[in-house]
């Protein structure tokens, strides 16, 4: 079964497949109906084909490029590759090929940190795959100074898209940050790779086939990576600055004891709707 689409909620005009003046339907051609969109997507698998097939079409700038679309689709690209874009947190965020796609969960984690970001603060979204981490927590913090960082080059040159590109960073976690960054930054959200290895495999087709290994591979228990973060943390917080990650529920317990091994004072924030469980990590006032 496929994962409904991030933007389903979107506010757009494409929720009435027969209004005659929405752009959509004006692009429509004649030879490729909305129907045989719905049809080619039910015939795929798409559960949410009727969403889906206006997305589609209010996309396509041709009939060529709605057939073209519709086929990559229907071959199991995520939808957001297709049409190039996720919504997250109300805003659209540039989503390209072979780039890990914002989960709506993790809206969640954006906005527990978000609410922490000083208005003149700094803030780093380390592991950002798209950035859509890092556009929230810009366009939430007015003046708070947003870096972000990646290791994959495909990552980084689309978060380059959706943030101020010269402060999306290329490196190994905290490797591609400027070391001016070290000691100052009041919130770190690190949306790291969390699922643990054996479970790769298990994860829909999407995900699997479509975005990269390195954004999905935890380690054996999933908290390989949120440890390292972990680890480094503390040097590169201002005193009372924040880490946020995201876990799943099973691995909260680990991932807070890690947490608090490292000085930094964790608690757990749980959304059930979304099915999303985050570390929230104070580093202590008046140290790193
Ligand atoms: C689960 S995705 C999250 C992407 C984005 N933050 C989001 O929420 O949509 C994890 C990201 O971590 C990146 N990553 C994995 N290992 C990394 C490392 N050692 N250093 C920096 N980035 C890493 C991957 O390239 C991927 O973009």
């Amino acid at each position: 079964m496929r994962r409904r689409p991030a933007w389903q909620r979107r506010p757009t005009g494409c929720s009435r497949p027969d209004a005659p003046d929405r752009p959509g339907e004006r692009l429509r051609p004649a030879r490729t109906p909305f129907s045989e969109v719905v049809a080619a997507l039910r015939a795929a698998g798409c559960v949410f084909a009727e969403d889906e097939a206006r997305l589609l079409v209010d996309a396509a700038r041709t009939p060529a490029d709605l057939a073209a679309m519709v086929e990559r689709r229907a071959a199991g690209l995520p939808l957001e590759h297709v049409v190039g874009w996720a919504e997250f947190c109300g805003l659209r965020i540039a989503v390209d090929p072979g780039v890990f796609v914002p989960r709506r969960r993790t809206e969640f984690l954006a906005r527990q940190a978000a609410a922490l970001v000083p208005a003149d603060g700094v803030a780093v979204d380390l592991c950002c795959g798209s950035g859509a981490v890092g556009a929230v927590l810009a366009a939430t913090a007015d003046g708070a100074d947003v870096h972000a960082a990646d290791i994959d080059p495909a990552a980084v040159a689309c978060a380059r898209r959706n943030l101020d590109p010269a402060r999306v960073h290329e490196g190994d976690l905290f490797a591609a940050l400027p070391s001016a960054l070290r000691g100052r930054v009041d919130v770190l959200v690190a949306n790291v790779p969390y699922v643990p290895t054996e479970e790769v495999a298990l994860l829909p087709a999407e995900a699997r086939d479509h975005e990269p290994r390195i954004a999905l591979d935890g380690g054996p228990d999933g908290l390989d990576v949120a440890r390292r973060v972990i680890a480094e943390a503390p040097s590169w917080l201002a005193p009372g600055g924040h880490l946020l990650f995201e876990t799943s529920e099973r691995q909260l317990p680990d991932a807070l004891r890690a947490a608090a091994a490292r000085g930094l004072r964790p608690r757990a924030a749980v959304d059930d709707d979304l099915a999303a469980a985050v570390v929230i990590a104070a580093s202590r006032p008046g140290r790193g």
